[in-house]
């Protein structure tokens, strides 16, 4: 629900959208509902699921340097080669990692209620997803001159470490470190420039949001309240927030 909310907001700032999840009937509904509300945007699809990123073992020492890595999806999903192959040549401005949403069965529960598997694909849909796009989009949006690039972190108030969602509230925790880091990173070659050469890490704005409970979402409906607000209502607080102005 948050991810049709964005999207809407970035359509009416005037951006093309590529939207990504793995249900491609799910992706399609959503896209042809974006395409009602804004008939001249471009709404692609991305079919990709996140909870398989491929591990460390199964990347080849050169998998920056393109390659068939990426051929065998026994071996996982790997995120830099599917950038590659589904996004190049896209002029992309805004990067939102917004998938998540911690593990369903159970939504909570002690640490040894959960799989080695159900572990292993909430690190991978929580945080490795991120961690790559993010790795592999960045030297493009470095290079979006002028105006500038934008890239939002979707977080959570779990991070924390709310007890029995230690995974979830762990993957967010990483998130937020890494995100306010790459933020603080180009802060910092803002500060170094001294001397008024450019540096083409502070084109890019980068935030990491952290969301408190709402409703009306895949897994949770209900009419919103003052503490758990619609994603329409915590909307109001986003973008806007953001350096967006500056970049769209
Ligand atoms: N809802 C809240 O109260 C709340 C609070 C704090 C933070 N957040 C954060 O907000 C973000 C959005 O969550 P939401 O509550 O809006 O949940 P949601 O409605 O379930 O949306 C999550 C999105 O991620 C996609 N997704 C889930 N697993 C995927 C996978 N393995 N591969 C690819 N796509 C996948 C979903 O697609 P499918 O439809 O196919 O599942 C959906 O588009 C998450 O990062 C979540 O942690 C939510």
């Amino acid at each position: 629900m948050l991810t049709t909310i964005l999207t809407l907001e970035l359509a009416t700032a005037g951006l093309n959208v590529v939207l990504h999840g793995r249900n491609t009937t799910k992706l399609e509904k959503v896209q042809a509902e974006l395409k009602k509300a804004h008939p001249v945007r471009s709404f692609r699809l991305l079919v990709a699921d996140a909870s398989l990123v491929r591990g460390a073992a199964n990347l080849p020492m050169n998998a920056d340097s393109g390659g068939d890595h990426d051929k065998d999806p026994l071996l996982g999903l790997d995120v830099k080669a599917m950038a590659k192959k589904e996004l190049d040549g896209l002029h992309i401005t805004v990067l939102v990692n917004n998938v998540g949403g911690g593990i369903k069965n159970p939504l909570m529960g002690d640490f040894l209620e959960y799989s080695h598997r159900q572990n292993a694909e909430a690190v991978s849909k929580e945080s490795l997803f991120a961690m790559h796009l993010t790795h592999a989009l960045l030297p493009q949006l470095r290079k979006n001159r002028p105006g500038g690039a934008l890239i939002i972190s979707v977080g959570s108030m779990a991070d924390v470490g709310m007890p029995l969602t230690a995974m979830y509230s762990a993957c967010k925790a990483f998130n937020k470190t890494l995100f306010e880091t790459l933020a603080l990173e180009d802060k910092l070659a803002r500060v170094n420039d001294g001397r008024g050469n450019e540096d083409e890490r502070s084109n890019v704005e980068i935030m990491h949001v952290r969301l408190g409970d709402v409703t009306d979402v895949s897994w949770r409906r209900g009419a919103g309240t003052l503490i758990m607000p619609t994603p329409e209502r915590r909307r109001a607080r986003f973008l806007p927030a953001s350096g967006a102005a500056r970049v769209l």
